[in-house]
C-alpha cells in the first residue's frame, strides 16, 4: 500500500476525496496536523501535531460496504490497542472506548459515481487527547510516550489482514465488543434502547428492526466539536 505523508492538510479525507484520480488503487494518507480534521455529523475533529495517529485508507478496488468497512477498521484499532495492554469496546456507530472514553473515531466515506471507492478516516490519540472530559490516549492510560509509527504499523498491518477475513467472523467479533453499557439512542425523538443489531446494520428496538443510520446515537465527549 502507498503511504503518503504530509505535515498539514486540511483534512486526509478531503485530500483523498479532491486527488482520487491520481491516487493508486490502494493507498494511506497520513497527516501530522489537520486544519479542519472532520468527524461526523457535520463535527470536526481535533488533533496537536504531530501526536496521534489521522489517517485515511483509500481502496479503489474489491470494495466493501460502509459497514464491512465499519467491523474491519474497529476491529484492526481494538487489536492495536490490544497489542498494547489495554482493552477497549465499540460504542455503535463507530467510536472506540476505554473505560468509557474515547480513544478513536471513524469517518467512513463511500464515493460511488464516477470511480467509486471507500474512504477509512481514524483519528486515534496516540499522545494526546483535547483537555475535555470523555476523552483518552495511550500516552494517558499507559504513562508514557508512544511511538505513532508504529501505531501506524500495527494498525495498518490489522486493516489489511481483516480485509480478507469472513464477514461473519468479523462481525461475531464486533457483537462480542460492542460496549453493552452503550446500547442506547435516540429513534423518532424518543430514547430508545437497542436490544440487537444484525448483519444488515439494522438494531433492534421495541422487538422491531429498523435501519441503525435511523438511529441517533448519543455522543460522548471527545475531539469532536459542533460547527458553530
Ligand atoms: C468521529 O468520531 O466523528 C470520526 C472522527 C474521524 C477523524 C479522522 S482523523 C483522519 C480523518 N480525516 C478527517 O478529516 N477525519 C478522519
Amino acid at each position: 500500500m502507498k503511504v503518503l505523508h504530509f505535515k498539514t492538510l486540511d483534512s486526509t479525507n478531503n485530500y483523498v476525496k479532491k486527488h482520487l484520480k491520481e491516487l493508486p488503487e490502494a493507498a494511506l494518507v497520513l497527516a501530522d496536523y489537520q486544519s479542519s480534521g472532520r468527524g461526523r455529523r457535520g463535527r470536526t475533529w481535533t488533533s496537536d501535531q504531530g501526536k496521534n495517529f489521522l489517517g485515511t485508507y483509500l481502496y479503489k478496488e474489491h470494495l466493501d460496504d460502509g459497514f464491512n468497512a465499519l467491523l474491519q477498521s474497529s476491529l484492526a484499532i481494538i487489536d492495536t490497542l490490544e497489542s498494547f495492554g489495554v482493552d477497549s469496546f465499540i460504542k455503535l456507530p463507530n467510536d472506540i472506548l476505554v473505560n468509557d472514553q474515547k480513544i478513536a473515531g471513524i469517518l467512513i466515506e463511500q464515493i460511488r459515481d464516477g470511480s467509486p471507492a471507500l474512504l477509512i478516516g481514524i483519528g486515534l490519540n496516540v499522545n494526546d487527547a483535547p483537555n475535555i472530559e470523555g476523552t483518552t490516549s495511550l500516552k494517558r492510560l499507559l504513562g508514557k510516550s508512544i511511538g505513532v509509527a508504529e501505531v501506524r504499523e500495527l494498525l495498518s498491518e490489522r486493516i489489511e489482514r481483516n480485509r480478507s477475513v469472513s464477514f461473519a467472523e468479523l462481525f461475531s467479533r464486533f457483537k462480542d465488543t460492542l460496549s453493552s453499557k452503550h446500547l442506547h439512542g435516540i429513534y423518532q425523538n424518543k430514547p430508545v434502547r437497542i436490544e440487537d443489531i444484525d448483519e444488515h446494520f439494522q438494531c433492534r428496538i421495541d422487538s422491531k428492526w429498523v435501519p441503525c443510520q435511523a438511529i441517533q446515537f448519543r455522543s460522548l465527549t471527545t475531539n469532536c466539536k459542533y460547527f458553530k
